[in-house]
């Protein structure tokens, strides 16, 4: 579904991406790890059209991506909600323009993703009045509203709790499977990148350095030996032990 050929990016004339080649089929989960300014947004922003590439193309559904889309939606890094909207009318944003559904079809997929990420009770509060882990909950909730066929997240969450952000992995990975989203997600937590992923890809330096199918069935338990064993082959590749990860907050 998305394909991405030999994609390059220089700023100035820093190579920040130096050939990246990655298919990845209809509903499958992609996570990109690397350390923090390798080229993990940049990319993600390619996809999505939110950024051109120097040379190579990506290919969304047969397509070349040249601008942002409504079949692939991409979930910034910073949350991008209006400040002057209501939650739910930052969450309604995007529907205003879908002209495929009434105003009641509207209203209750606003309600149901509110309820999802669990601000009901904020719906009329402003992003001001929201603490971080909410507002980047109504960033995820006006994303996942517009039911994509794909959607990029870039580190959707990492200013939540462990519980909210357990949470809304499950409901993630069910709404992935009910309507088979191919996901790429950018994380720099190891564990949720085995929790989700199918297919975890490190970048460094630029290039894929190393991608590593996880075969495990889902939902997966972060006890279990076979993540265990996924954890170290990471750690491993990163030349890390898991303590100096901790200090450079991979
Ligand atoms: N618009 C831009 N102009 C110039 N340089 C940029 C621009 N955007 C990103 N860069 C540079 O590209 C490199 C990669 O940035 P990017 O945001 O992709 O990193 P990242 O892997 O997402 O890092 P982090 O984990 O900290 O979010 C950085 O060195 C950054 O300074
Ligand atoms: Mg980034």
């Amino acid at each position: 579904m998305i394909k991405i050929n030999g994609v390059t990016k220089v700023y100035d004339t820093h190579h920040i991406l130096k050939g990246i080649s990655l298919e990845v089929t209809k509903g499958e989960i992609i996570a990109i790890l690397g350390k923090s300014g390798c080229g993990k947004s940049t990319l993600l922003k390619i996809v999505g059209g939110f950024e051109t590439s120097s040379t190579g193309e990506v290919i969304v559904n047969d397509v070349a991506v040249t601008e942002p889309t409504k079949k692939c939606i991409m979930l910034m890094q910073s949350y991008g909600l209006l400040p002057w909207r209501s939650v739910e009318k930052n969450i309604s944003l995007p529907l205003e323009q879908h002209t495929a559904l009434t105003v009641e079809q509207q209203q209750q997929r606003i309600a149901h993703y509110m309820q999802l990420v669990q601000l009901t009770p904020y719906a009329t509060h402003y992003p001001h009045q929201l603490s971080g882990g909410m507002q980047q909950r109504v960033a995820i909730a006006r994303a996942l509203a517009l039911q994509p066929e794909a959607i990029l997240l870039d580190e959707p969450f990492a200013a939540l709790d462990t519980f909210t952000r357990y949470f809304l992995q499950d409901e993630l990975i069910k709404i992935q499977q009910q309507e088979s989203t191919t996901i790429m997600l950018v994380t720099h937590d190891i564990d949720e990148a085995i929790y989700l992923a199918d297919k975890i890809i490190i970048l460094a330096e630029g290039e894929i350095a190393k991608e590593i199918t996880i075969a495990l069935p889902k939902p997966r338990d972060r006890s279990n030996a076979d993540f265990q064993h996924y954890r170290e082959v990471i750690f491993t590749e990163f030349e890390l032990t898991q303590q100096q990860m901790i200090d450079y907050q991979i």
